[in-house]
């Protein structure tokens, strides 16, 4: 979490920082602050709280300089003050940093035992602590820097300035990523392309463990033993995306309304739409004598993963192991067989996913990622990509890059499902033609059922918890929609299979307690509407998202019935999550919270 930049050329460099760093306010926002060097001084501002307030603080006292670092925070070490906002300072060097030091503790006691005094309570200061000391024993900046990475551990992404060297930063990176952007008589650093894309497409990634020294015009990289290593800089396509809003109040309303084209987009890419079948072409793991598939990924994505095993159990009849990769990665799962493991993440960059993805290959299983940025860590160090096409997305609840995960995994499980010799031809025509209208529907159904959906968030507002139930693939888009409220509006809410209802949590059913069912016309329908039955004998309030047969056969009054078209039961998540966003979406829009940064969150987590 947290987003850095760096900038060294002929330009001033604050206003510039600044609009880099909005473009990665998406990572954390907490605080914020610049360092630049002019007339041979180091010289900061910094502010709590969201980039306009480092603004409005630069207009009053404004920073000149023609090479400078900037960073947004996601407080881990500290609480979110002006006195823990980056840089950190220390006797002419400056500092970001994107990460933990996880060694930090030994590392400032042994430093205040020598006689440092550290004026913050975060891990970064003991980065810029040590460099100091080693620059007063005397060591050049590229020494101070490599002795300095000798001494940290954890994970980090740094920028830094020595304020005797005003044409110079250095950079390095352990976990976290870290872009180097090539400009004409100026050079930048940044945590993704997006940041850097309105200066340059030209963009050099440093390797896992790498460290670089950049000037106006040159660009140094040596590899974690010091040696120079060669890194390909390549053309991205960050400079082509728009960072904007449009005609909307919240990006999550824009990338909501997006859907219908991105899930076009990413369908393109899996589906020959001539031939009306899945493309075999894009399928470059090979699923076919699998015994068992190993999927991970964190929150929304961890769900989409849950629809996605549903898909390769039914389609494939390929086992699928799946848990979250905070656990995952830790549970020392024997992966014996043929076996492949397959993780899904937008950013490509969450931390216990890409720990996941590192246990899987060093046990040399076949890796595959679904993921949303193309240059990320994950999409790196995967055999296989399967990008989705959502483009960036900013809002920090992920809306459009779920739909497209579920887009991407629908086509491979019938990929899967081919190749294995399970799925008919004529079944996987049906599925394939469904998913064709899917863009279509969505535009359609959006339109109706908005309104609907705004007048219920109105109801839903009065309530403190909200409850969500389902079975099948409904239960993960439970989750997901219980995740969805919960992160945007505040509002505590909880999902459960809906079978898991008489075990324990119907004892929360009472007249306050809305509860959501979501419950297309499928094969569990029956069953939902029992479980549905027993909280309306307990006085719950249901709201009930189905489609036109379940709407027809559903047994109840309820609170509102939001009634989406039949489809091939491929299609129904990915229309369900429609009614679910926006549930979250205009309940948070009425309750007055920030919808797009909600509180304590951030949209990139590359700490564990
Ligand atoms: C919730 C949300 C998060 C992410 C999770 C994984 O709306 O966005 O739960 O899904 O942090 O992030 P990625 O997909 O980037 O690995």
């Amino acid at each position: 979490m947290c987003g850095i930049v760096g900038m060294v050329g002929q330009n001033q460099v604050a206003a510039l920082l600044v609009d880099a760093l909005k473009r990665l306010e998406y990572r954390g926002y907490d605080s914020a602050g610049i360092a630049t060097i002019s007339d041979g001084q180091l010289g900061r501002r910094r502010a709590e709280g969201k980039l306009v307030n480092l603004e409005t603080r630069l207009k009053a006292e404004p920073l000149a300089g023609t090479v400078g670092i900037g960073h947004t925070r996601w407080a881990t070490h500290g609480a979110p003050t002006e006195r823990n906002a980056h840089p950190h300072f220390c006797n002419g060097v400056a500092v970001v940093h994107n990460g933990i030091i996880e060694n930090f503790a030994p590392l400032r006691a042994e430093l205040i035992a020598k006689g440092a005094e550290f004026h913050s309570q975060t891990d970064t200061e003991v980065v810029a602590q040590l460099l100091a000391a080693y620059r007063a024993e005397g060591l050049a900046p590229r020494e101070a820097m490599q002795a300095m990475l000798s001494r940290v551990e954890g994970a980090y992404a740094l920028a830094v300035l020595f304020e005797d060297q005003p044409e110079m930063i250095l950079g390095a990176r352990s976990g976290p990523p870290l872009a180097v952007g090539h400009g004409k008589g100026e050079m930048f650093l940044g945590s993704d392309a997006i940041a850097l894309a309105p200066f340059t497409d030209k963009i050099t990634y440093l390797d896992d463990g790498d460290w670089a020294v950049i000037t106006p015009h040159s660009l140094e990289i040596y590899d974690q033993s010091g040696a120079p290593a060669e890194r390909q800089s390549q053309i991205t396509q960050g400079a082509t995306y728009v960072v904007d809003k449009g005609n909307h109040r919240h990006f999550m309303e824009k990338e909501i309304h997006e859907q219908s084209e991105v899930i076009s987009h990413t369908l393109s890419n899996y589906i020959d739409f001539a031939e009306g079948r899945v493309r075999l072409d894009s399928a470059q793991l090979d699923f076919t004598n699998l015994d068992r598939l190993a999927m991970s990924a964190c929150g929304t994505a961890y769900y989409a993963g849950l629809i996605g095993k549903c898909w390769f159990e039914r389609f494939a009849r390929l086992p699928v192991e799946i848990d979250v990769a905070s656990e995952f990665r830790y549970r020392e799962m024997p992966l014996p067989g043929r076996m492949a493991a397959l993780f899904i993440s937008q950013s490509g960059e969450t931390a216990d996913t890409l720990a996941s993805l590192r246990y899987c290959r060093d046990n040399k299983l076949a890796i595959g990622a679904v993921v949303n940025v193309r240059e990320s860590t994950i999409a790196r160090e995967a055999d296989a990509v399967f990008p989705t096409l959502a483009g960036p997305e900013i809002g920090v609840a992920s809306t459009k890059a779920f739909t497209c995960q579920l887009s991407v995994l629908a086509a491979l499980a019938m990929v899967a499902g081919r190749q294995r010799g399970e799925l008919p031809e004529a079944e996987e025509r049906a599925m394939v033609q469904a998913l064709i209208e899917a863009p279509r529907l969505f535009n359609e159904v959006i339109r109706k059922i908005e309104p609907q959906i705004e007048a219920l968030s109105r109801d839903l507002a009065r309530f403190k918890d909200v409850l969500y139930l389902g079975r099948g693939t409904s239960f993960a888009m439970a989750l997901e929609g219980a995740l969805k409220l919960k992160e945007i509006s505040y509002i505590h809410a909880e999902a459960y299979a809906a079978g898991e209802l008489k075990h324990g949590p119907i004892a929360l059913i009472d007249e306050n307690m809305p509860v959501i069912v979501i419950a297309p016309h499928d094969r569990h329908f029956e069953k939902t509407m029992s479980n549905m039955q027993e909280v309306a004998a307990r006085g719950g309030q249901i709201v009930l998202i189905t489609d036109e047969a379940g709407a027809a056969a559903a047994p109840l009054e309820t609170m509102a019935t939001i009634v989406l078209p039949v489809v091939n039961e491929i299609v129904t998540p990915i229309l369900h999550a429609l009614p679910v966003q926006l549930i979250a979406y205009h309940t948070a829009v009425f309750m007055g919270t920030d919808v797009d940064q909600p509180r304590n969150l951030a949209k990139s987590v590359t700490v564990e």
